[in-house]
């Protein structure tokens, strides 16, 4: 009794959580999804578990996220005969992954969204600048047309992210078309997505407390891009 009375506790402190920008939401902190926070969190957690789990939470993002979506009314005739006053999509989405973790991010994805168009954006610290410069960008030529998931596991600084945007808006794309999603933010990635592109919608799996002296979220899980490709 006493264990489910300390889980149930620990759950609704993490439900009231941080104040988020007006742009940001978490997906339910239940104790599932704390559970499986932990798993991929614990630095001992082999890279095959270290997959499995967060693939399990990166599909609980792209499901929230579809109910981002708009959605406009629509009318199907059910085999009993009656019809049915449903709804669907309004529009077509894609995704676009931020190289190299964000990547991870794609399958789960096409599991919610069969045949979906994925784009890709490889941004990278530019040595004489020291800020996020493009290197690479592949996106679906029609992507103005379309809503975009954008995908990178972790909001740090929200350098990269801003940087991708910024390609995004630059291809047609309107920042009130992007959902970006992540497992773990920090404040501070939070904060600065805000600052520069208030209309984007954020949607966290969790948010951490800060970020260290060398970007890495604290507590956070380590290098994302590491512990999935190369455990
Ligand atoms: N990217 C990661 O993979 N981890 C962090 O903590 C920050 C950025």
């Amino acid at each position: 009794m006493a264990s489910t009375a300390v889980a149930q506790n620990g759950a609704a402190s993490a439900q009231a959580g941080p104040v988020l920008p007006p742009n940001a939401s978490r997906l339910p902190q239940t104790a599932q999804l704390d559970a499986l926070l932990t798993i991929i969190r614990d630095t001992s957690t082999p890279r095959s578990d270290f997959i499995f789990y967060s693939d399990r939470i990166i599909r609980l993002l792209v499901e929230e996220g579809l109910n981002h979506l708009p959605t406009v009314p629509k009318s199907v005739m059910t085999p009993t005969g009656f019809e049915y006053s449903g709804v669907e999509f309004q529009g077509r989405i894609c995704g676009v992954s931020i190289l190299r973790a964000g990547e991870a991010m794609e399958a789960g994805l096409r599991e919610c969204c069969r045949s979906v168009r994925i784009g890709k954006i490889l941004i990278q610290r530019d040595e004489e600048t020291a800020k996020p410069k493009l290197f690479y960008a592949k996106l679906p030529e029609d992507i103005a047309d379309r809503w975009v998931l954008l995908l990178d596991p972790m909001l740090a600084t929200g350098g990269s992210a801003i940087k991708a945007i910024e390609v995004l808006i630059e291809n047609g794309v309107k920042a009130e078309q992007i959902l970006f999603l992540n497992l773990i933010a920090s404040p501070e990635g939070l904060n600065n997505m805000y600052t520069q592109f208030p209309q984007v919608k954020v949607i966290s799996a969790w948010v951490d407390e800060r970020l260290d002296e060398k970007s890495y979220i604290i507590p956070g899980l380590g290098d994302y891009g590491d512990r999935y490709y190369s455990g």
